[in-house]
């Protein structure tokens, strides 16, 4: 399947579940907008991209579980708390479009959501696979992972490289690495091939928050920030940001992932986020 097909894929699981637990009231209305307000997918596609590759297991439930990690943590980071954004993909933050309590009781909801659908994929591919997508998740999404991670970006205890690196290793690496980790562990991938996919992410997550933060050099410029291109420098971001991609290629060749919809995901992180006006 090509990812246009992929995506219309998940897009139909992902309304299939909003419509199983809706209710009728704000926080249903609240997590449906945060859900269906123009994310580009990039995690539940890498999760069905692997997969595909592998040839096994129906991996939707997964592909789910990542973008309620991801959405749980775009809201958050939106609250007037945190990074204090009123919009969030051209539209009002989900606690504007809201409120702050409904908000934050989403983000807690999706966080649980996700943990059911690991639970849901493991009925479908076996308990052991299961075992380790859990743990997988629970990493990335506590201490060392995206909530550690943000409270790192907000409170950093200095600029240095290595706490930058730090700070996008846990709130951006780790979601990119259970994405890669799903797909390849649900999908039937060899488990003794683990660290090269866990090495495949790293080069995936960095160069997509990278890639991020040269897009959002000029907004973040003159604030204290841990954007790796303002730290760093634009040029110093740059060269990295093709170093990550070209080290993802040759794992993605390892792999034998280079065939699946992951190429095509590559060439779209390279649109969305290759810094070829600064370079
Ligand atoms: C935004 O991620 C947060 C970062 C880690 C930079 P995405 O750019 O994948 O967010 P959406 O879901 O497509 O809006
Ligand atoms: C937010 O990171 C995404 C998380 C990993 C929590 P940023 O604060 O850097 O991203 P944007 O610019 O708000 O999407
Ligand atoms: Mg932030
Ligand atoms: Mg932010």
């Amino acid at each position: 399947m090509t990812l246009v097909g992929l995506r219309g894929s998940f897009e139909a699981a992902l309304k299939c579940d909003l419509w199983r637990v809706r209710e009728q009231n704000k926080l249903c209305d609240a997590i449906e907008y945060a859900l269906l307000t123009g994310g580009k997918r990039f995690r539940p596609l890498i999760v069905m991209s692997v997969a595909q590759a592998l040839g096994n297991c129906d991996v939707k439930p997964a592909a789910l579980a990542v973008e309620y990690f991801h959405t749980a943590s775009l809201i958050a980071d939106d609250l007037p708390c945190m990074d204090n954004d009123a919009m969030r993909r051209g539209e009002k933050s989900l606690h504007c479009a809201f409120d702050e309590t409904t908000a934050l009781l989403s983000s807690y909801a999706l966080i649980c959501a996700a943990f059911e659908k690991v639970h849901a994929n493991a009925k479908l591919c076996g308990a052991d696979k299961g075992m380790i997508a859990l743990e997988q998740a629970a990493r990335a999404a506590g201490l060392k992972g995206a909530t550690g991670g943000q409270f790192l970006d907000l409170f950093p205890p200095n600029y240095d490289a290595d706490t930058l690196l730090d700070v996008l290793n846990r709130k951006t690496v780790t979601l990119f690495e259970t994405a890669f980790v799903f797909g390849w562990v649900f999908g039937g991938g060899d488990l003794g091939q683990l660290d090269s996919v866990r090495k495949t992410a790293l080069h995936f997550g960095m160069a997509f928050q990278i890639g991020d933060d040269l897009c959002d050099f000029e907004q973040d410029l003159g604030r204290i920030t841990s954007n790796y291109a303002v730290a760093l420098g634009r040029e110093c971001a740059t060269k990295a940001f093709y170093e990550h991609v070209v080290a993802l290629d040759l794992l993605l060749k390892e792999l034998h992932l280079e065939g699946s919809g992951l190429k095509e995901l590559k060439e779209l992180l390279m649109h969305h986020l290759a810094p070829a006006s600064s370079a």
